[in-house]
């Protein structure tokens, strides 16, 4: 048994149905594909609830028993190498230890792949490397290694592979094509493919020259919506004998710009200090929350250039910003040359900093655009 947390809004992934809010389109869509044999790509801007709503989705599965799941991360992975190496941890965890010890298939497609299977010798916690062999030459045989292994189970296996898009910066190896051959090679398998980075997913997907081009559905996830957000919140309050307005919700569900981590922190944050939450506490959390990133903020000053950041400011103190090389907008900041402009923006986007949402150009992070404009 799970223990009931003492403050229910979550900061960080996911902690089962009780601190989960709705998603109950995108949990019938993902259920769709999975029962018609489509693999999926999933994508979002950053902090929608990506992960959170694939860890939901596997919990279901599991508690139905329609599949046997396994979630790897690939943020932080450089090289296919390092790829193989989390798949292979994940399906470690997942099926290494049986009653009489460690499985001896997993000890065995373990060395197959090349790999050391280590334990520490004080306290046990397995580890799994690639020892002296300091590259894998054939990634396509690990993979395939893997999959013959998960193909064998009984029940049907889906892998999440979340934060998808590093694969892009994988060297030597074009990760999207290694990726495409696995999936094809066990059709049985299912996958799904997380990534925030939503331009380059799309382009991963969806352009007729790129490997993954229509081997999967785009599923895209937008904010919670309003209405369910505040149930789900007011019921989490009185659940715990606390109050909070639907004025104040509204308030906060803009200051987030929909963001669901955003909402979710600051839902914490007035958890934990108020009993009857009033619009006139609002202030002093951001305030607060603001203080706090301050800091890590104030970085960027150092990774810009001057026109940079002075194009991010603007665009954060004009949100939602249309036409960032009119007139009107360059002279109201004075940001100078128009072209100067459009370079650091075209900048800022490469890197996300930036994003171009429909028609409005954002500072990505909705933190970082709120402390913006509070200079
Ligand atoms: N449906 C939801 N209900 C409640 N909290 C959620 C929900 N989806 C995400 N969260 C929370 O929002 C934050 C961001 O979600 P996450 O899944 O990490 O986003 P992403 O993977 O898209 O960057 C996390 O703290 C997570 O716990
Ligand atoms: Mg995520």
């Amino acid at each position: 048994m799970k223990r009931q947390l003492k403050n229910p809004f979550l900061l960080a992934g996911y902690y089962g149905k009780e601190y989960f809010c709705d998603r109950e389109d995108e949990l019938a869509a993902l259920e769709d594909h999975f029962d018609n044999e489509r693999n999926v790509v999933l994508y979002s801007w950053r902090r929608f609830g990506k992960t959170a709503l694939v860890q939901h989705f596997m919990a279901h599965l599991e508690e139905q028993k329609k599949a046997e799941t396994i979630y790897i991360d690939l943020l932080g992975t450089r090289t296919i190498d390092d790829a193989i190496l989390n798949i292979t941890r994940a399906i470690y965890s997942k099926y290494g230890k049986v009653n009489s010890g460690i499985s001896a298939k997993i000890v065995k497609l373990i060395s197959a792949i090349g790999l050391d299977l280590s334990f520490d010798p004080n306290t046990g916690i397995p580890s799994i490397s690639f020892g002296v062999k300091k590259e894998n030459s054939m990634p396509e045989k690990s993979l395939e290694a893997l999959g013959s292994f998960l193909q064998q189970r009984k029940n049907v296996v889906l892998i999440a592979l979340d934060e998808f898009q590093q694969i892009k910066h994988y060297p030597k190896q074009n990760g999207e094509a290694v990726f495409r051959a696995w999936m094809q090679q066990f059709p049985d398998i299912r996958f799904i493919f997380c990534g925030s980075h939503r331009n380059m997913m799309q382009s991963m997907f969806a352009e007729k020259s790129r490997p993954f081009y229509q081997s999967a559905q785009l599923l895209q996830l937008g904010p919670i919506g309003k209405i369910k957000y505040e149930l789900f919140i007011k019921q989490h309050f009185q659940e715990h004998k606390k109050d909070i307005g639907s004025d104040v919700v509204e308030q906060m569900y803009i200051w987030s710009r929909e963001q669901t981590y955003c909402i979710q922190l600051v839902c914490n944050r007035l958890f934990g200090i108020y009993n009857r939450v009033e619009v006139k506490h609002l202030q002093q959390v951001f305030d607060a929350i603001l203080n706090e990133e301050s800091a890590v903020f104030s970085n960027y000053t150092n990774l810009l250039t001057h026109t940079q950041w002075r194009v991010l400011q603007a665009i954060a103190k004009e949100e939602p910003l249309r036409t960032p090389t009119a007139k009107e907008f360059i002279q109201k900041y004075n940001l100078g040359a128009t072209s100067s402009v459009s370079t650091a923006l075209n900048k800022l986007m490469e890197t996300e900093i930036v994003i171009k949402d429909e028609d409005k150009y954002l500072v990505h992070e909705v933190l970082l655009a709120r402390w913006l404009q509070s200079l």
